[in-house]
């Protein structure tokens, strides 16, 4: 493509001839003229020509989802098997399943889905270059820093140790016992209504004035929260996009979170990565990660459920603080899918599709940011976020940052904050700031707190 367009024409400054071949050539020196007519025609032309292009792309590169099954499934839906497995350094094992075998596939709304991969894109606004002005960056995951990725058309899935499938299906039951154990969002605004859960929570949320919102997205300090009971605590920050009430509430969820007992075997102390949803307020539909039948993946950089490079408070007293251990998340409501698309870092990982849901289909009208421990007392001594109360501030504290929400129009805002649940801020607090210039964090709140087993946490 590039030899034929360099013709005669190219002495000619600034002709655009991006649509002739070479036998134009001989056109000589009627160049000028013919290209103004040529130009004229193939206007016309081109648009057409380009959408033939683009369906021939599009069916080369067409995948659909398919419904893997062996006999060691037992009817239990599963990815399809690894086209190749990698070792990380930290000791676990990250499988390279087909995109198209993808435990997604076992969803019956989504038979024969085709798969939406979308371009990266830049989501959070002037963000790129900010990055791009910084050097070398270091993914914050061991796997695409060791690896770099899966082979195209594959997707990495981290292998998780039989004890920890075990407690995925401990917890799937516990979902029934109305007591869940994972991320629970707070719902209308009250502490009470996230005391009787018994989590703990330092939680904003965006005006409801809005009414319904298309995304959200915030960058995260990734930070590592000491758990006191590691055989059942978590402790994590993440956004929660919902909508419905009751029995009805549906969910996405993305953050990090430390939670030993689900990591065991993959750096159980550091903060993973994970993503979440319900469609029936926690009951029973819906899971983390890639565990069931949802999420659709299309990144084969990304690790859900792998675990996250992190700063710790004694590096930050330290002030070894690294902007390479933040993460930039997004979620944006995509129509072209339909569906909840996730990029992180400006890259795409995937969406929820709409068909996942009955509230949660097109829009949200709850956005929620912050952290959330799941005690097995009170109190307890697990910390949350840094450790560092919010007071401490930056780069103590852990934070949220240029804190952004999408209206309905899909045009990204700068959250104006409200506190939304905090159960007990002598033990975990809040503190929202808004500086209104995004180059400087925006919208933006430290939270967090180092709990403890005296009376100030009871
Ligand atoms: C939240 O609670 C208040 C007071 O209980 C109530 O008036 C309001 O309608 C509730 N909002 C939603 C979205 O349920
Ligand atoms: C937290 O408290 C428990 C006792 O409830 C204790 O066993 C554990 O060592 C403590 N952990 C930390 C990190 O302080
Ligand atoms: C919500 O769903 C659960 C589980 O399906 C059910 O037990 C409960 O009765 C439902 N609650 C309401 C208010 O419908
Ligand atoms: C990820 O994004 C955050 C926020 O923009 C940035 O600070 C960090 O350096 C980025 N990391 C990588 C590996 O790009
Ligand atoms: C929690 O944070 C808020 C906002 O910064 C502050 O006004 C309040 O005093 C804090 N509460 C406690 C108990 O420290």
């Amino acid at each position: 493509m590039e030899a034929s367009r360099r013709g005669v024409c190219d002495t000619i400054p600034g002709a655009r001839i991006r649509h002739l071949y070479s036998s134009w050539v001989v056109i000589g020196t009627y160049c000028i003229r013919l290209v103004i007519l040529v130009t004229i025609i193939f206007v016309g032309s081109s648009q057409g020509r380009e959408l033939t292009q683009a369906a021939t792309a599009a069916s080369r590169h067409e995948r659909r989802l398919e419904a893997y099954t062996d006999s060691r499934s037992n009817g239990a839906p599963m990815h399809g098997p690894a086209v190749q497995s990698f070792r990380v350094s930290d000791g676990s094992w990250v499988d390279c399943i087909p995109i198209e075998q993808q435990i997604a596939a076992h969803h019956p709304a989504l038979q024969d889905h085709i798969i939406r991969m979308q371009e990266s894109s830049s989501t959070h606004l002037n963000l790129q270059q900010q990055n791009a002005d910084r050097q070398s960056l270091l993914h914050p995951q061991r796997f695409a820093r060791e690896h770099g990725g899966c082979p195209e058309g594959s997707i990495p899935v981290q292998r998780m140790s039989t004890d920890s499938k075990q407690l995925s299906l401990r917890k799937q039951q516990q979902y029934h016992r109305r007591h869940p154990r994972h991320s629970k969002h707070v719902g209308n605004g009250s502490a009470a209504a996230a005391n009787d859960l018994g989590h703990l929570y330092a939680v904003v949320g965006a005006p409801e004035t809005v009414g319904a919102y298309a995304g959200a997205g915030a960058i995260f300090s990734v930070n590592g929260p000491v758990i006191g009971d590691p055989s059942y605590e978590f402790s994590l920050s993440q956004l929660w996009i919902a909508a419905g009430n009751g029995n009805n509430t549906n969910t996405v969820e993305v953050g990090w979170q430390t939670y030993p007992a689900l990591h065991q075997g993959d750096n159980p102390l550091a903060p993973h990565l994970f993503v979440y949803w319900t469609s029936d307020d926690y009951h029973g539909i819906g899971c983390y990660n890639l565990e069931c039948p949802g999420f659709v993946q299309t990144s084969n950089t990304w690790v859900l459920g792998g675990s996250l490079a992190y700063t710790t408070l004694a590096e930050e007293t330290q002030n070894e603080f690294n902007y390479d251990d933040e993460i930039s998340i997004s979620v944006v409501f995509d129509s072209t899918i339909p569906g909840w698309s996730l990029s992180i870092n400006e890259t795409n990982v995937g969406y929820w599709p709409s068909s996942l849901y009955t509230t949660l289909q097109t829009s949200a009208d709850t956005l929620e940011w912050g952290g959330e421990i799941a005690p097995s007392t009170i109190p307890t001594n697990t910390s949350m976020g840094s450790g560092a109360f919010p007071s401490a501030g930056f780069p103590l504290a852990a934070y949220q940052r240029n804190v952004i929400f999408y209206d309905s129009a899909l045009t990204p805002m700068n959250a104006d904050l409200s506190l939304l649940g905090v159960t007990n801020a002598n033990c975990y607090n809040v503190s929202i700031q808004q500086s209104g210039d995004f180059a400087n964090w925006g919208s933006y709140f430290f939270f967090g707190g180092p709990g403890g087993l005296d009376s100030a946490c009871v």
